[in-house]
């Protein structure tokens, strides 16, 4: 009870704080327009900010538990307590729950000389309590309605949890299946990248950030993160500068441009650089050429970094560094608020730096109206109604049954019959209710995935059987320790699953990797299957050949063996809390699966980084001697290609039109083709338009996206899908990272997967 007074004095107290702001706020509204309003208070209150009160705009502190990165040694908690009372912190991350927030917020605004309300940042990567599935098996959907909404229900949870800002979307483009934080981006092309990029950003921000269920997005990890080294987590990256502007940046740029207001960097160096301290990327292009007027937060503790880099000789260095180069917020590394504020009375660090940084940070606070209201996100009814609501289970459902893929379906072994199968379930992932959470979950509960055990005893108790064979980890998995893998085979667990398959009409095998054996810091070498599951496939094929394979994971793997041997193969992923349910919908047919690969599968790990979107080289073709860009142990094409996925229907392309054949380069081309249902199930077609720029003066890749429509199919029923072309795809970034368009002839391709052969041609004069 006291306890309660005492937060009611309090909020009292804060209201009549903020009521000075209101009025404020309404006589601002009468001479400008919102932006200059906002952009006039930003400047009274900096015109009363001490550089320290300057430099704590720019700190961002972790909360007291949740640790995201390697935690500082020590008790930390006091001095950020006391940093936090003087008004030398901005940010909090990982402080969550309206009451926690609450009482952090509350320091802020009340006991600091200025009370500037904080922002607080928390990894909302694929839902806050109520999960989607991972962002990978998201953009395998391709449906960027489903995408946004899926972000929205995120938003719309953190939010009642007194969160404001996500570190999402990841935006790193990948070709590398090894580098586990491919689970978080969605895979391999710029084009499909940018897409969903724009449409996360969309669904976090809203259409109002001033609304209590929106939050700030953050576009990460700028740049160039994904094509880490051989893969391996926090690396050398060293690319090109073609690739860099056409592979790499057009998904921030499309996040800049649709007003996403925070972009993080990243831990790797890019050609030399790292980039916390690259001005090249954080002044030049974002903040110069896009005109970028958010801000940019470091990675944990990545200022820091640059020492271990071989960039700055200590702290102080680094933050001199950081902060020229346009990082305007320090994550969790102590150097700001350390170091920042005796460089800029040295005058080695202007205080025009600092202004820029904290004009940034405020006006995002002002747009999230936390001057207004900087509790707004704190309410503990809202907090109850909302997290876990039943509503959102059903938006997670939807997005995750569209997110499975049917990689091969060759004996039609699917879809299940609802009755009158004798179906064996075996698989050390088939009643697992964690891994399926995948990775980055912090503020959901363990084991709360529906299994696929249960999602399949929903249609069929009686002629289901379910053995798992073997176990896929030992002991507890932990988002923050390594996970460890089985390598000891229980003889009889394993008879048992293969007795159970033999006596099985069907048998459905769920295998793949565990939920935290991908994302960060969780790069492997190998694609295969982990631990003894290869062997409990090949046992149980050897009994009863009638298996579809469910397949559970956060990146491509290399399942050679399966894609000879196996008839039937569904991608699944990690799909989220309604995990089990969207699979056994897929499994019995009552969803037609309709995704299409976002990444491609390979071979073998040999043949990794492999993409689609591969440049020609100087000897492509086949020749009857060796010399031909291949290896010798291997076919060049991968296993599955990006695009593909099946359904339960067919599609039939016909009618593939241009409207000339000679263009200039301000033309729009209109371009159709007639697509039918050719099968017996209604069914959903993600329509995709690839392009080729034959000669260019910096060459271009053999395919590339872009253009895609889903539609959705009876069965003989056709749809003419209608794209145009114009300069935006028809160009390229030049060495210079100038946008160009080049006269000469392009192919154009159109089908249900980039190794489509539907072909037509046309120029540009
Ligand atoms: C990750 C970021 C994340 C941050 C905060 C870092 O280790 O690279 O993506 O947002 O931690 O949790």
């Amino acid at each position: 009870m006291k306890h309660h007074l005492r937060k009611t004095t309090l909020i009292y107290g804060a209201a009549l704080l903020f009521s000075g702001c209101l009025s404020e706020k309404k006589d601002n509204l009468m001479i400008g327009t919102k932006s200059e309003t906002i952009s006039e208070k930003i400047t009274q209150l900096l015109s009363k900010m001490t550089i320290e009160e300057k430099v704590g705009q720019m700190n961002q502190y972790n909360g007291f538990w949740d640790v995201t990165g390697p935690a500082p040694k020590g008790g930390n908690a006091k001095t950020k307590y006391e940093h936090l009372k003087k008004g030398w912190v901005g940010s909090m991350l990982n402080v969550r729950g309206t009451e926690n927030v609450r009482e952090v917020q509350r320091i802020a605004v009340q006991e600091t000389r200025l009370g500037i309300p904080l922002i607080i940042g928390f990894d909302v990567i694929h839902g806050y309590k109520t999960l989607s599935p991972i962002p990978l098996a998201e953009a395998a959907s391709w449906d960027l309605k489903a995408i946004e909404n899926s972000a929205r229900v995120a938003a719309t949870e953190a939010s009642a949890a007194g969160i404001n800002w996500t570190f999402a979307p990841m935006v790193d483009i990948s070709r590398d299946a090894r580098w586990g934080r491919v689970m978080e981006g969605a895979g391999e092309d710029p084009y499909l990248g940018s897409k969903v990029a724009q449409a996360r950003v969309k669904g976090f921000q809203g259409d109002d950030l001033s609304k209590p269920n929106t939050i700030a997005a953050c576009a990460k990890h700028f740049a160039a993160y994904g094509f880490s080294e051989a893969g391996k987590e926090y690396n050398t990256v060293d690319i090109g500068t073609s690739t860099l502007h056409n592979m790499v940046l057009p998904p921030f740029k499309a996040a800049v441009n649709a007003d996403v207001k925070t972009l993080m960097n990243s831990f790797n160096e890019l050609n030399g650089v790292p980039v916390t301290g690259s001005s090249y990327l954080q002044r030049d292009i974002l903040k110069g050429k896009w005109n970028f007027n958010g801000f940019v937060v470091s990675d944990w503790a990545s200022i820091n970094e640059l020492i271990s880099w071989g960039r700055a000789k200590d702290k102080k260095e680094a933050a001199e560094i950081a902060a020229t180069a346009g990082s305007d917020m320090d994550m969790e590394g102590y150097v700001y608020v350390e170091e920042l504020a005796k460089l800029v009375k040295d005058g080695v660090v202007k205080e025009e730096i600092l202004d820029d940084a904290v004009r940034r940070i405020l006006r995002v606070k002002f747009e999230l109206g936390l001057f207004d209201d900087p509790f707004k996100y704190c309410d503990p009814a809202n907090e109850k109604e909302n997290i876990g609501n039943q509503k959102h289970h059903e938006a997670v459902l939807d997005v995750a049954k569209k997110s499975i893929v049917l990689l091969k379906n060759e004996d039609n072994l699917l879809p299940l019959k609802k009755e009158g199968q004798k179906i064996a379930l075996i698989g050390p992932l088939a009643n697992d209710k964690n891994s399926p959470l995948g990775s980055w979950r912090l503020a959901s509960d363990d084991n709360t995935a529906v299994s696929v055990y249960e999602g399949m005893q929903k249609y069929d108790k009686n002629s289901l059987t379910f053995e798992k064979g073997i176990d896929l980890v030992v002991g507890d998995v932990a988002f923050t320790q390594p996970v460890k893998i089985n390598t000891s085979l229980n003889v009889s667990e394993i008879n048992k699953a293969i007795q159970t398959a033999k006596n099985a009409d069907v048998v459905v095998m769920v295998l793949g990797e565990h939920g935290f054996q991908s994302g960060e810091a969780r790069s492997r070498t190998t694609l295969d299957l982990p631990g003894l599951q290869q062997e409990l496939l090949e046992k149980v094929y050897a009994v009863n050949k009638n298996i579809v394979l469910v397949l559970n994971n956060g990146r491509p793997l290399a399942i050679e063996w399966a894609a000879e041997h196996i008839p039937t193969i569904v991608e699944a992923w990690q799909l989220g809390s309604q995990s089990g349910n969207a699979i056994a919908q897929v499994l019995y047919g009552d969803y037609n699966p309709s995704g299409k690969l976002p990444m491609t599968f390979p071979r073998n790990v040999g043949q990794v980084p492999i993409y689609y979107n591969y440049k020609n080289t100087g000897r492509p073709n086949q020749e009857p001697h060796v010399f031909w860009s291949h290896y010798i142990d291997s076919e060049n094409t991968p296993l599955f290609p990006f695009g593909h996925g099946l359904s339960y229907t067919t599609f039939e392309y016909n009618d593939f039109k241009i409207n000339g054949s000679n263009f200039s380069k301000n033309d729009s081309i209109k371009v159709s083709v007639k697509v039918t249902n050719t099968g017996t199930y209604e069914g959903k077609e993600v329509v995709q338009l690839y392009i080729r720029d034959l000669v260019a003066s910096v060459t271009r890749p053999v395919r590339e996206l872009k253009g895609f429509e889903l539609i959705n199919l009876a069965p003989g029923t056709s749809k003419v899908v209608e794209f145009t072309l114009t300069k935006d795809e028809l160009g390229f970034y030049n060495n210079n990272g100038d946008f160009i368009v080049e006269t000469g002839d392009f192919e154009i391709f159109i089908g249900g997967s980039s190794a489509t052969t539907l072909k037509e041609t046309f120029s540009i004069k």
